[in-house]
């Protein structure tokens, strides 16, 4: 009985020392990464308006793939979900700006 019961506390951290490891060695994103810059209207709304909550490193991680439409859903989504205070009137300018730098509309 004694010996089953030190068997199963062995096992439970044999299983649980890997998964310690994979949180010890996860690195975390540098901070401050900027947006890029660029001449479209939306980039300085987008400084106003999109690294309030986190950095520009958000903007990296989304697929160079992304169309205007994709961009489009995730400014809403920060809008609706997250209450980011994005006004109506600039969110034009800064879908533009997000699928011509970080989407498919990058100059090629
Ligand atoms: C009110 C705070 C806030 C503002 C302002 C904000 N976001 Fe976010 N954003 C968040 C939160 C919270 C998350 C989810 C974080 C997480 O999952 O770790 C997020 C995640 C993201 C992601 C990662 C993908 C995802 O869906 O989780 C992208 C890209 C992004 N935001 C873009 C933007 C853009 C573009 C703007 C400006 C239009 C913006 N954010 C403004 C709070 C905000």
């Amino acid at each position: 009985m004694k010996t089953s019961r030190l068997l199963c506390a062995l096992l439970l951290i044999a299983t649980a020392v890997p998964a310690l490891a994979v949180t010890k060695t996860l690195v975390l994103p540098p901070d401050g990464v900027q947006l890029k810059a660029s001449p479209l209207p939306g980039y300085a709304k987008a400084q106003v308006n999109c690294v309030a909550c986190h950095s520009a490193e958000y903007m990296l991680y989304q697929p160079a793939t992304a169309p205007r439409g994709y961009w489009e859903s995730m400014v809403k989504r920060m809008q609706v979900v997250f209450k980011a205070p994005i006004s109506d009137a600039d969110m034009p300018d800064i879908v533009d700006y997000l699928a011509k730098t970080y989407g498919s509309e990058q100059p090629k």
